[in-house]
């Protein structure tokens, strides 16, 4: 899963949805497809390049912070929800801003009554539900976009999220890391020369400053080339609708 297949629509879709069945001939992901992407990006990359384990950093965030109504924004292959253990009482859409990407995610995510919504995360959303647990893993490198757009989401995204709402997420930053090893200098410049990561200016400090000006409570830790971070308690501010 890349997001180099990214298109500039940013049409969205209100519509929630049941996972389609897909005709074989457009099925985009092939199962192949699937473990080179978990097997490549998850396994190895993010272990030897990043020097961010998934199973023992992002895996464990992410299962430990799903709430009893959750949003998986850009869920890829489906990897974390499918490995987390979700109750089936917990309600679980999935957002995406491309169609098959949503409709993978879907069907890979182990929950067939999971919702999906088709939106672009840098706009608002358009649906007024409140979510308890917001999770965004491997998101933020992938859009092309600056800096302060990316950080917008934040603000964007608190106003669907419940008062006592959790958001957590990691992405690989460009700025203001250690120094990328052989593998990993090999690798970045892969995927910026591909299109894949758009995250040259990407950088602790700003994303920290965004969680902080829009949620009370911010925890974030940098792991290899790896921001992570947790925040809660949406802050109210003047225009902004939080309903319990
Ligand atoms: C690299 S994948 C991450 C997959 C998964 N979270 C993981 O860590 O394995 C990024 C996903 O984000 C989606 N995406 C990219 N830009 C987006 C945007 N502006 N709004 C919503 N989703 C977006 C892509 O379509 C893709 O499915």
């Amino acid at each position: 899963m890349t997001s180099g297949s990214i298109t500039t629509s940013t049409t969205v879709t209100d519509d929630f949805q049941k996972p389609p069945s897909v005709p074989k001939e457009e099925v985009i992901y092939k199962p192949w497809d699937l473990l080179v992407y978990e097997i490549w990006v998850l396994g190895i990359v993010s272990t030897w390049a990043w020097g961010c384990s998934t199973s023992e950093y992002l895996l464990p965030q992410f299962r430990a912070n799903i709430g009893k109504n959750h949003l998986d924004i850009g869920s890829g292959t489906g990897y974390y929800l499918r490995r987390s253990e979700i109750p089936a009482s917990t309600l679980l859409t999935l957002l995406d801003l491309e169609r098959p990407a949503l409709d993978l995610g879907l069907q890979r995510c182990g929950r067939p009554d999971a919702r999906g919504l088709q939106a672009d995360i840098l706009q608002p959303l358009p649906v007024t539900d409140k979510f308890d647990s917001v999770s965004m893993y491997y998101l933020l490198h992938c859009i092309p976009a600056t800096v302060a757009e990316k950080c917008a989401v934040f603000k964007h995204i608190k106003r669907n999220m419940t008062r006592d709402g959790v958001i957590h997420g990691a992405s690989v930053l460009g700025k203001g890391v250690r120094n990328d090893n052989c593998f990993a200098a090999h690798v970045r410049r892969g995927v910026l020369k591909a299109g894949i990561f758009h995250n040259i200016d990407d950088n602790a400090y700003d994303f920290e400053h965004a969680l902080r000006v829009n949620f009370e409570e911010v925890e974030t830790r940098v792991v290899g080339s790896v921001f992570m971070f947790r925040a809660s308690n949406p802050k109210q501010n003047e225009g902004d609708l939080l309903d319990s």
